[in-house]
């Protein structure tokens, strides 16, 4: 759609039309690996509490934000703040945003790759008669071991989904993909409603389900707060500037509040499914930690697929549609870098997107070899600092930014003024406007500032 802003600049063919793209931005990785992942390592139930506090009063109040500036603006990140404050030192945000999407492209398409290599193994019926509770959770680990420690496996795998990415995003992602994810989006969430059904079923579910939903607050702490709140940002594809890109393709004449609160609430209950999938099956078939780290939903995963009818058939189809969620989601990261070169550099889109995909995979390949082995780029952890530097406090920091300059600079009452376009009662005005100015900043400043000195 966005070659055809040289002329005139395009917009969403309808609401339902942005809300199902910023969704299929939305979802992706973020809720079925990396929830799951945040939700083991950070006590359980009451990492999930704080999450969905987060999502509610934090992560709404900045994509509310975002798309205001956006469709206010019509512009990329980066111009999008010069448009408001010429000649300021505020278009720095939009420039953090390219840099930490090229990041988060990098290691992200890396796991998104695993997603790929599942495909295959379910295809070939790897995970078929399993046996018992632990030599299935044997096989399974060893599965994932197998795979991630296979240097040239992992790079072509991060090859094969950056290249797709930068080839839907070098032809404008109008085409194909929007088409593609209102079919496939829907069946995702049937499937993983089917799946959690199962999970819920399985004997021994009992203590996955209150390792999941009832809270210990003896566990809650500064840390649990960062990442839950880092969580919802990166969930909800705020903080970078993808939600502000997608918010300038919106008419006047459409709701903000009510589009920003349902690709919230679609979101939040993917993320909210996955963990009804991973835990009851984690503490149910035993020999599995719930801090387990990155490879937890592709240990997990298959034995719950070897617990129902068809699993094989169910597994292959759930990894294809998980590999679609995350195209859905690089490309709305790639087109944050690729839309500032476009508008700002000139560049033509194909060249920006090829040239953005190489650096990413580039940079991709340390992440791509650290996650099994006995390497140096594993016991660096390679792929969990870039998650932790760029995934979690990047992401909070561009979010603060967004914040104090919508409520201080750009100032509410302008801001309130854009979003009462097409949503003429803007009952969240009161709450909206204290939101932006103070919560959303004092939470995020009080965690990033509590985590430098703790690290
Ligand atoms: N939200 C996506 C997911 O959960 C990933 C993503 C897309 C993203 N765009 C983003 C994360 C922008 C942070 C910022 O998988």
């Amino acid at each position: 759609m966005k070659d055809k802003l040289k002329s005139r600049r395009a917009i969403w063919g309808s609401k339902l039309a942005f809300i199902l793209a910023a969704a299929g931005s939305a979802i992706g990785l973020g809720n079925i690996w990396r929830f799951p992942m945040m939700v083991g390592r950070n006590g359980g139930a009451v990492f999930v509490v704080v999450y969905l506090l987060a999502v509610a009063l934090i992560g709404f109040t900045v994509m509310l934000a975002e798309l205001a500036i956006g469709r206010h603006t019509l512009k990329n990140p980066v111009g999008a703040f010069e448009h408001i404050k010429p000649g300021t030192a505020w278009k720095a945000i939009g420039y953090l945003g390219v840099v930490t999407a090229v990041a988060i492209l990098s290691y992200y398409s890396v796991v998104a790759g695993w997603a790929i290599g599942y495909i295959i193994k379910t295809a070939g019926g790897a995970f078929r008669n399993l046996g018992g509770p632990e030599a299935a959770s044997a096989a399974t680990s060893r599965a994932f071991e197998t795979l991630v420690s296979n240097p040239w496996q992992v790079i072509l795998l991060l090859l094969a989904m950056i290249g797709a990415t930068a080839y839907i995003v070098s032809r404008g992602i109008k085409e194909g993909i929007e088409r593609w994810s209102k079919i496939l989006m829907p069946l995702l969430f049937l499937i993983v409603v089917f799946l959690a059904v199962r999970a819920l079923t399985l004997p021994g579910a009992g203590a996955g389900v209150s390792f999941y939903l009832k809270p210990d607050f003896s566990k809650l702490n500064g840390t649990v707060i960062l990442f839950a709140v880092g969580q919802a940002f990166f969930s909800l594809s705020l903080g970078l500037g993808t939600m502000l890109t997608y918010g300038s393709y919106i008419r006047r004449s459409d709701n903000l509040v009510t589009s920003a609160g349902w690709v919230s609430f679609a979101d939040t209950a993917i993320a909210f499914l996955a963990g009804i999938i991973i835990f009851p099956t984690l503490f149910a078939i035993p020999g599995i930690e719930p801090a387990e780290g990155p490879a937890l939903v592709f240990k997990v995963l298959p034995l719950i697929f070897s617990k129902i009818p068809l699993g094989q058939l169910f597994g292959f189809l759930f990894f294809v549609l998980l590999f679609i969620a995350s195209l859905t989601s690089t490309i709305s990261i790639l087109e944050v870098p690729v839309a500032y070169l476009v508008d700002e550099k000139k560049w033509s889109r194909p060249r920006a997107a090829w040239l953005v995909g190489l650096l990413a995979f580039t940079l991709g390949v340390p992440s791509a070899l650290s996650s099994g082995g006995d390497s140096l780029l594993t016991r660096l952890r390679i792929q969990h600092w870039m998650d932790f530097i760029f995934g979690s406090i990047a992401l909070a920091a561009g979010a603060l930014l967004i914040a104090l300059f919508t409520g201080y600079v750009w100032k509410v009452k302008n801001a309130a003024q854009e979003i009462r376009c097409g949503a003429p009662r803007f009952r969240l005005e009161k709450f909206w406007s204290l939101a932006i100015r103070f919560l959303a900043p004092a939470v995020i400043l009080i965690i990033l500032v509590s985590q430098f000195f703790s690290q």
